[in-house]
This record gives C-alpha cells, sequence and structure tokens, in this order.
C-alpha cells in the first residue's frame, strides 16, 4: 500500500512554531516516526509538505493511480478550503484527516473542518500519535477494502 502523506500551510516550521501547542518535533522527524510506522505496518509513506493551496490540490488531482490512500494535517486550509475538499471528494480516495492539536479545544475558528465530511475520520489532538493513528485506520481501512 502506498500512502500520500500530506503536509499544509507552516508545517515544515514545526519545531520551533508554538511548540507549547504543536509540539517539538520537526516535519522531518515526524516523517521519519511515520515511515517507521508505514514500514511495521507493510505499508510505505511519501510525504510532501506545501504552504500553497493550488499545490496541495495539484498533489491530490495526482496522487489518482498512485496511492491508495491520503493522510492530511491541512494545517490552517482545513477551517478555509473548499479546494481542498472538493480535490479529496474529486479523486475519491479515502482519506484520513489528523491533527497535532485538538482544533475542537482552540479557538471558535479552528472548530470548523471543511475536510472533514470527505474523510473517513479525523484525529486531532494527540500531537505525533495523531498522525501515527490515522496512519494505522487509514491503512486498516484499505486492507479492509482489499478483502
Ligand atoms: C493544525 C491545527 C490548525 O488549526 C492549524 O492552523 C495548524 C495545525 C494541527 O495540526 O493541530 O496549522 O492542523
Amino acid at each position: 500500500l502506498s500512502i500520500l502523506a500530506l503536509h499544509g500551510p507552516n508545517l515544515n516550521l514545526l519545531g520551533q512554531r508554538e511548540p507549547g501547542i504543536y509540539g517539538s518535533l520537526t516535519l522531518g522527524e515526524i516523517n521519519r516516526l511515520l515511515e517507521e510506522e508505514a514500514l511495521k505496518l507493510q505499508a510505505t509513506v511519501f510525504p510532501l509538505q506545501s504552504n500553497h493551496e493550488g499545490i496541495l490540490v495539484d498533489t491530490i488531482h495526482e496522487a489518482l493511480g498512485q496511492y491508495q490512500g491520503i493522510l492530511i494535517n491541512a494545517g490552517a486550509y482545513t477551517h478555509t478550503s473548499v479546494a481542498l475538499r472538493d480535490a479529496i471528494a474529486a479523486v475519491n480516495l479515502p482519506t484520513v484527516e489528523v491533527h497535532l492539536s485538538n482544533i475542537y479545544r482552540r479557538e471558535e475558528f479552528r472548530h470548523h473542518s471543511y475536510i472533514a465530511p470527505v474523510a473517513i475520520g479525523q484525529i486531532s489532538g494527540f500531537g505525533v500519535q495523531s498522525y501515527l493513528l490515522g496512519l494505522q485506520a487509514l491503512v486498516n481501512h484499505l486492507r479492509k477494502d482489499e478483502t
């Protein structure tokens, strides 16, 4: 199984960005842990980060035929982007939404996700574990599809 791990805006700054909220791991370290988890699950993750909404949309389009599922932390675009949501709906690839922080115990504007209605599910609030749990859930879901 090949999984696209998509990281949205400002996540390139992890490690130095509001560590009280997002933790001290860098994106590189998170990707490494994802790769290790994928290995255990006999899957492969391909990480990509962009600060640009259009690049994220293009990447989702290109995922079709290349990957079986998408793990996404859309960052702030979670709360703003109809385009990202439509891209996920268009390619119709099983998608799991993850967030490091618990978006529901933060500012009101973070409580709504445009991604959630087109995702299988969402994991929010467990730091890097959100990613690892999200990957597990996605792989489990895809394996069930295979049988
Ligand atoms: C985030 C939560 C978003 O509200 C925020 O804009 C981010 C990160 C998270 O992982 O907790 O950039 O997606």
